[in-house]
């Protein structure tokens, strides 16, 4: 049975193109067997003869069946094996593959066809100063260190951008390091990819937080980490249940979860460096978007009440400044210094001399804390205001989570509205929310019933304008393309 979505932007000649594949690769339809006539197929469906056609002649194209003369289009002889079956995987490939085809897909999407994108990670482009970097890239050209272009530098990254990022730490996170400590590495994923390889021999074992951050899971992940995920509740990763691991390495973001916000309490945070005294353990912090609190002061990083050189804490230009620099540091303990060089003493830099060097320029003119104050302006805003429109339009439907800090916040549904729904019906009114269900490492604890809203990129009206739509489209359905529409089976409270 072939079904016709009018509304789809899929063309249609395509959409029974895919039909007949599926059903072909699928095994419904298979050697010998003979497609109904294109006058057939084109009364059955309404659709013109030429649609048909135009399907049967793509699938012709493509091998998959052949036209002959005097009898029509006749499915030919594929190889099966060749092809993926479902079927065959366990269904955690399966789900894991269904994740990341999910993932893909909504990555590949054409930014053009959204007119509001609640994208988390990339940047309202108003913000970057580029007059300056441009005067500044011209500056460390000409600086008496330029010569340094034509040399591997220092692994470690530069000197001059270890002390300033040092100085910073100090004054904004209370962070107490040496800049020998101090590695600076291109994005908070090869950080972790040095603590793997550190770590490996040592305990191949990491508890991360559930749900958490899925770039730092991969990780873990690709370096045969075994994974234990911890639960993460209103006041952080659950201790008692860490505790009840095995593991002696945990990753977290204890100043604001990813993805959920909750902010872990200092109680929380001692009894976490006394599970790492008493048990040999450590800590990677990771304090990602610190910079960003709206309405209270900077909470202290674990780093700088940590007594016992329990944490590796990691931190990041890409939310502060721009994820395209791909900038960011590691600080460790003493005491790993000498594993980390006897592993790394033949590795270069992997960070390029001119870009550190403009940005070890930027932080010690000042240029930075003057962008941090003008940044957290522009971002408290644009928080404030989503905050309050969602507020205000959608009220007790939903529950903000994550608010006051960051990028971005999480909102659940109270009456069970499921993601897919949620991700669909914003798609038909060309605004782009994300899911949350690629954060979970086991997907049946998540109750599907929340989306991800970044903030960063959108401005004031845009945000009031989007939010207005998305509450009449999600709550009274409001010019939905798949009310009524058979085909669509993800769940919504209001359909039942
Ligand atoms: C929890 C967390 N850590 C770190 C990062 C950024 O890492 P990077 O330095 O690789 O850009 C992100 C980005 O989304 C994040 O969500």
């Amino acid at each position: 049975m072939i079904y016709i979505n009018e509304k789809s932007e899929i063309p249609i000649y395509q959409q029974i193109y895919a039909q007949i594949k599926e059903d072909i690769i699928g095994g419904a339809l298979v050697e010998g067997d003979k497609l109904a006539s294109t006058r057939v197929l084109a009364k059955e469906l309404c659709v013109s003869r030429n649609t048909v056609e135009n399907s049967y002649s793509q699938l012709s194209l493509e091998g998959y069946v052949e036209s002959i003369p005097g009898s029509g289009f006749i499915v030919k002889n594929i190889n099966e094996e060749l092809f993926f079956h479902p079927s065959k995987i366990s269904d955690k490939l399966r789900s894991t593959i269904e994740a990341y085809d999910r993932e893909s897909a909504l990555l590949n999407d054409d930014s053009l066809f959204y007119k509001y994108n609640f994208q988390y990670g990339s940047f309202d482009d108003s913000i970057f100063p580029y007059s300056l970097w441009r005067r500044l890239t011209a500056q460390a050209l000409l600086s008496i260190d330029s010569k340094k272009i034509n040399f591997y530098n220092d692994k470690q990254g530069e000197l001059d951008l270890r002390i300033e990022i040092m100085n910073y730490l100090k004054g904004f996170r209370g962070v107490s390091c040496t800049p020998e400590q101090i590695v600076i590495c291109s994005g908070n994923q090869h950080a972790l990819d040095l603590i793997c390889k550190i770590f490996s021999k040592y305990s191949p074992k990491i508890a991360i937080e559930e749900p958490g951050y899925d770039g730092a899971r991969i990780v873990f992940e690709n370096n045969n980490f075994e994974i234990n995920p911890i639960p993460v509740q209103s006041d952080g990763i659950n201790i008692v249940e860490l505790e009840k691991s095995s593991a002696k390495l945990v990753y977290i973001t204890p100043s604001h979860q990813f993805p959920t916000g909750v902010i872990m309490p200092i109680q929380n945070r001692i009894h976490l460096l006394h599970w790492a005294t008493q048990n040999d353990g450590v800590i990677i912090e990771d304090d990602y978007d610190s910079e960003f609190r709206y309405h209270s002061r900077p909470i202290p990083s674990l780093q700088s009440i940590d007594q016992n050189e329990r944490v590796i804490y990691l931190g990041t230009f890409s939310k502060a400044l721009s994820p395209g620099l791909r900038m960011s540091y590691m600080i460790l303990p003493k005491w790993l210094l000498s594993k980390y060089n006897e592993l790394f003493n033949g590795y270069y830099p992997t960070v390029p001399w001119l870009q550190q060097k403009i940005l070890s320029l930027y932080m010690s003119s000042g240029h930075w804390e003057r962008y941090l104050r003008k940044a957290r302006l522009s971002y408290k805003r644009k928080h404030d205001i989503l905050v309050q429109t969602l507020t205000n339009l959608m009220g007790d439907q939903v529950i903000i989570h994550g608010n006051n800090a960051g990028l971005h916040i999480v909102l659940e549904f109270v009456n069970g509205e499921h993601e897919d729904w949620l991700i669909e019906i914003a798609k038909a009114h060309k605004i782009k929310v994300y899911p949350i269900s690629p954060f979970w490492y086991i997907k049946e604890s998540y109750s599907n019933n929340m989306i991800l809203l970044g903030f960063s990129m959108l401005n004031e009206e845009e945000i009031i304008e989007a939010i207005t739509l998305l509450e009449k489209a999600w709550f009274h359905h409001f010019g939905n393309p798949f009310d009524g529409d058979s085909n669509v089976s993800v769940y919504c409270h209001y359909c039942k």
